[in-house]
């Protein structure tokens, strides 16, 4: 009888996986959508811009470039769209508010305790609202502008300085987590 138990649990699992998945909130599925079309677009324009000019060549990647990419995506789609973090380099624009902070906070803690990095996200509908956060891993390609200080090149230094006089966004290390990009839309 026991063994005829398992069995059964083993046949049904499965399909109470596939429903699981079929029937995820579609919010959440749209918002990730919406949070997963920037940060690729963004890593090869770094790339890029890496490649032909330099490291400090390609700060207006991240400086002009990206908030303008979220503007064109955020009109395509009618999410508002924001980079924000814990330790921001960009204060008019990066602070969290407590909704995000919480969720960084939450992320940086099991990001240290082994979760995989880019897997960290989180949903919720809150109010008349959805919101929808999903971390930023640093990779090797970050590091020249977000690394440890004394690595950084004295170009670099130099532009980070004179355009981010409160700059907090340095000395990360490859699988932290650098911020979140976060998605919201009213309901
Ligand atoms: C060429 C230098 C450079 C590289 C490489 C770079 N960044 Fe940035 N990053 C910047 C600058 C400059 C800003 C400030 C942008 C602004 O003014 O809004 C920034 C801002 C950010 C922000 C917004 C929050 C804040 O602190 O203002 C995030 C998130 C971010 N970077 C993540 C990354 C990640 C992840 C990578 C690697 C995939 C990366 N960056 C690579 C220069 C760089």
């Amino acid at each position: 009888m026991k063994r005829i138990l398992l069995l059964g649990a083993a046949v049904i699992t499965p399909f109470a996986t596939a429903f699981a998945q079929s029937s995820e909130d579609p919010l959440l599925a749209e918002a990730r959508k919406v949070a997963t079309t920037l940060p690729p677009k963004l890593i090869v324009a770094l790339q890029d811009e890496i490649k032909k000019s330099g490291p400090e060549g390609a700060i207006p990647v991240c400086k002009d470039m990206a908030p303008k990419m979220a503007g064109e995506i955020s009109q395509q789609t009618g999410w508002k769209i924001k980079r924000v973090s814990l330790k921001a380099r960009n204060d008019a624009r990066a602070i969290p508010d407590a909704w995000e902070k919480a969720a960084l906070e939450d992320f940086d803690r099991r990001a240290a305790a082994g979760e995989p990095p880019a897997q960290l996200e989180k949903g919720e509908k809150i109010g008349n609202e959805y919101r929808f956060v999903k971390a930023l891993p640093v990779q090797p390609l970050c590091l020249s502008c977000h690394g440890p200080s004394d690595q950084l090149s004295p170009a670099i230094k130099a532009a980070l300085g004179q355009n981010y006089p409160n700059d907090r966004a340095t000395g990360y290390s490859e699988g932290q987590i650098r911020g979140v990009i976060s998605v919201r839309k009213a309901l």
